[in-house]
């Protein structure tokens, strides 16, 4: 047997375990899917917002074309013609009413990926326009066109909690504003593509680029009519998702396994950014009112809002994002009295669902933007403003929830602001560029919290062979954001073993149990929990094994440094493995985690809404140039409170990315829309930071345990992208002395509104 010396130095601790296969370009994504004999798939689309299709005008010299194998429309979907989100609304393929440029509506399978554009691009549909509407507010006036939820709401949620009146009443300044955030797109390196194969039972096999193989899983159960156990989704390398992954691609799977079963062969869907751009989610553009009642010392006393998100054509994931906006729609302040309201509406216009903080960049931009406004009104220092309201351990949020003991809220400010050198300009430089300082806060409720009470769950395999090497299997993604580190991490450590012997699996959703979504920053958290839990269990063996051999109690026996040690002496990792092997102890375990403590009253909007919060600042220096309105974020220093990093440099990666996402949300990304049809869907056209364009974003750590997060870990994944934003605007502010409440917040709006002042 080899023996495999555990080492532990500080490069191996660095090195992401997807680094190596990453940047040598080993990594195989799906369009790298190998196989004999495969078709490709083409999608035929609306060319309309609002319509209903009377047919195709040429569906046989379709079927005719060269290479062409198959065309599936509605009336071929065996199961339900639904793709299952949090409603049933969002038909696999539009059956007459289509309500959004792109959706989908028929699909062509063909022997080359050219052919398949070609029958696509012929295909010519018989469509009656319908008036189509594209604005949320326009959404629910009484004579809107109906789109679809009820009477155009996908959803709503409220907060009521103390008394709004007596709160203003007792505010000796009030201050009410409207903040609009546009549309985001995911950006993801890697577009949205599947594989799927007919197995010799039946059943159908699906591998792709995914955050949730579960919800692909139940998605093609629904479509194809079939049983759960003819159905398996394996994650195949994942090249970004940021949320665009979560819900997507089980509109693909059922596509791509549609064609499968039609053709009797293997068919790969693979969209290009065109396409990916048209059809697949956004984030939710918002109207966000907020009014806020201080006192003169400072006090906040009451906070009334209103937050409408356009949820688009169909409800997918909005429902979640409006729910997860007004829980944090104080902002991380302790407010005794609140009233707020939240909307997503349907429009026609694409569906927007989860990205990367989903419904909280929106609302935080706002209060983050209104709290320094009101510390002008109130002439007081927007530093010492927020630190008389800000959450610490014992608060209360919005929802009537006390603020547990992992809370470094505070710690962040103080380092944020230290580390920058925090100062305001208030528009003291005389050339055509000044600068800026702004600051903003976050909390962040980690995980799907009680609106998604369901999901809460992870599970995962902990297997030692022989050697002493470690499968583990688990049901949550990598998808660059450094889930196998963590998990690997977590395993090696507690096993005692290096972390080169730790193999952490691609997701198959036949291999592990339904471990809910990779999303919501919940990964570290409950898939670290699930992966503690069989490496804990699986530990007793190697425990009891070297126990025998040393003469002494399980219990005895420490991991250091890869040996199991008791006062009797010590036996290595390996040597151990090798003992429970000749024993036949058992060498796996099944670990599982599940979340109890929360709550939500739906009627109040009360309750323990998530089981913790992070908590983080940002604060940045800004170049304003006058003359262009060009902005150039020049230091971006944003402290998180993450409860434990498990791995450091990944978690400060995740900081540094955030913020860039956040710095493109803020100045540059500008989804144009001309009656709900998007006229800029690439790269070249809608503009992301670049390399070129951002600063050296400062992260710093701030670990105030979570005792239930392994190790003390929390969830860090979303919040970096939640507050940059404001800061940015905030720091306009201070160098121009204009308020801009809208993102992006482009030159040609700086120019404009400092052209007004002139005048
Ligand atoms: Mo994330 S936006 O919760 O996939």
């Amino acid at each position: 047997m080899s023996v495999i010396t555990p080492k532990k130095n500080k490069k191996d601790r660095n090195i992401r375990v997807d680094a190596q296969r990453k940047v040598s370009g080993k990594a195989k994504f799906i369009e790298d899917a190998e196989y004999k004999n495969i078709l490709h798939g083409a999608t035929i689309r609306s060319p309309v917002t609002h319509g209903c299709i009377r047919g195709f005008k040429n569906l046989e010299d379709i079927k005719k074309m060269p290479g062409v194998r198959a065309v599936v429309k509605a009336e071929d979907i065996p199961g339900d013609n639904v793709v299952p989100f949090v409603k049933e609304d969002y038909p696999c393929l539009a059956d007459k009413e289509v309500k959004f440029y792109g959706q989908a509506v028929a699909l062509v399978a063909a022997e080359t990926p050219e052919q398949a554009v070609a029958a696509m691009r012929a295909a010519e549909l018989k469509i009656d326009k319908y008036p189509g509407i594209y604005d949320p507010v326009e959404a629910m006036t009484p004579d809107a066109v109906y789109v679809g939820g009820d009477e155009n709401v996908h959803s709503n949620f409220k907060i009521r909690k103390g008394n709004i009146d007596e709160g203003f009443k007792n505010a000796d300044v009030i201050i009410e504003r409207v903040y609009n955030t546009g549309h985001q797109v995911h950006c993801y390196l890697e577009n949205q593509g599947m594989t799927a194969e007919p197995l010799p039972s039946g059943g159908i096999l699906v591998k792709g680029s995914m955050q949730c193989p579960f919800y692909v899983h139940n998605a093609l159960v629904k479509v194809l009519g079939i049983k759960y156990s003819d159905v398996r989704v394996i994650q195949a390398e994942t090249g970004g998702g940021f949320g665009g992954k979560e819900d997507m691609p089980s509109i693909i799977a059922t596509h791509a396994a549609l064609l499968a079963r039609k053709t009797g062969m293997p068919v790969s869907l693979i969209y290009d950014r065109e396409e990916d751009f048209h059809a697949m989610s956004k984030r939710h553009p918002a109207r966000t009112r907020i009014k806020y009642g201080a006192t003169s010392e400072g006090k906040l006393v009451a906070c009334e809002a209103e937050y409408i998100v356009n949820g688009g054509a169909f409800c997918t994931l909005s429902p979640i994002v409006a729910w997860r906006g007004i829980i944090h729609i104080t902002g991380p302040y302790q407010i005794d009295n609140v009233k707020a309201d939240s909307y997503a509406m349907a429009t026609n216009t694409v569906p927007c669902g989860a990205f990367r903080g989903f419904g909280q960049p929106q609302v935080n931009f706002a209060n983050e933007i209104l709290i320094d406004e009101l510390a002008e009104k109130l002439d007081m220092d927007p530093v010492k403003l927020r630190k008389k309201n800000l959450l610490k351990p014992g608060s209360i949020t919005a929802t009537g929830q006390t603020v547990g003991s992992s809370c470094g809220m505070a710690e962040t400010v103080e380092k944020t602001l230290d580390r920058i050198k925090f100062k305001q300009y208030k528009g003291s430089d005389s050339g055509p560029v000044k600068r800026g300082m702004g600051m903003a806060t976050v909390f962040y409720g980690v995980g799907l919290g009680a609106e998604g009470k369901y999901f809460a769950k992870a599970a995962a395999q902990v297997h030692i062979k022989e050697d002493g090497t470690v499968f583990v299997a688990i049901g949550n993604v990598e998808m660059g954001q450094g889930a196998e580190t963590v998990f690997n991490r977590i395993c090696a450590d507690i096993l005692g073993c290096s972390y080169d012997m730790v193999e952490v699996l691609k997701p198959d959703t036949t291999r592990v149990p339904d471990s809910g979504p990779t999303v919501a920053s919940r990964t570290t958290l409950m898939g670290g929990n699930a992966v503690k839990d069989a490496a804990l269990k699986v530990r007793e063996s190697l425990f009891k094994a070297a126990a025998d051999k040393m003469g002494v109690r399980p219990f005895d026996i420490k991991v250091k440094d890869g040996k199991y040690v008791s006062d009797e002496g010590e036996i290595d990792y390996v040597d151990a493995v090798n003992l429970a092997y000749q024993s036949r102890e058992r060498v796996a375990a099944q670990g599982w985690y599940k979340i109890e403590n929360v709550s939500f009253d739906e009627k109040t909007g009360l309750g323990d809404a998530y089981p913790v919060y992070s908590f983080s600042t940002n604060a940045c220096e800004v170049e304003v140039d006058t003359e262009t309105g060009v902005v150039n974020v020049k230091r971006l220093v944003a402290a998180h409170d993450v409860g434990k990093a498990i791995h450091p440099p990944s978690a400060e990666g995740q900081i540094q990315g955030g913020a860039v996402q956040a710095i493109g949300y803020a100045l540059y990304e500008n989804l144009v829309m001309e009656e709900g049809k998007i006229l800029n869907p690439s790269l070249s056209g809608y503009t992301v930071p670049t390399t070129m364009d951002i600063c050296d974003v400062e992260p710093i750590l701030v670990e105030s345990a979570y005792p239930e997060g392994p190790r003390g870990a929390k969830g860090l994944g979303e919040p970096p992208m939640v507050g940059p934003a404001a800061a940015i605007l905030n720091a306009i502010h201070d160098a121009t002395g204009i308020w801009f409440r809208k993102v992006p917040c482009l030159p040609e709006d700086i120019v404009k509104e400092l052209s007004k002042e002139l005048k």
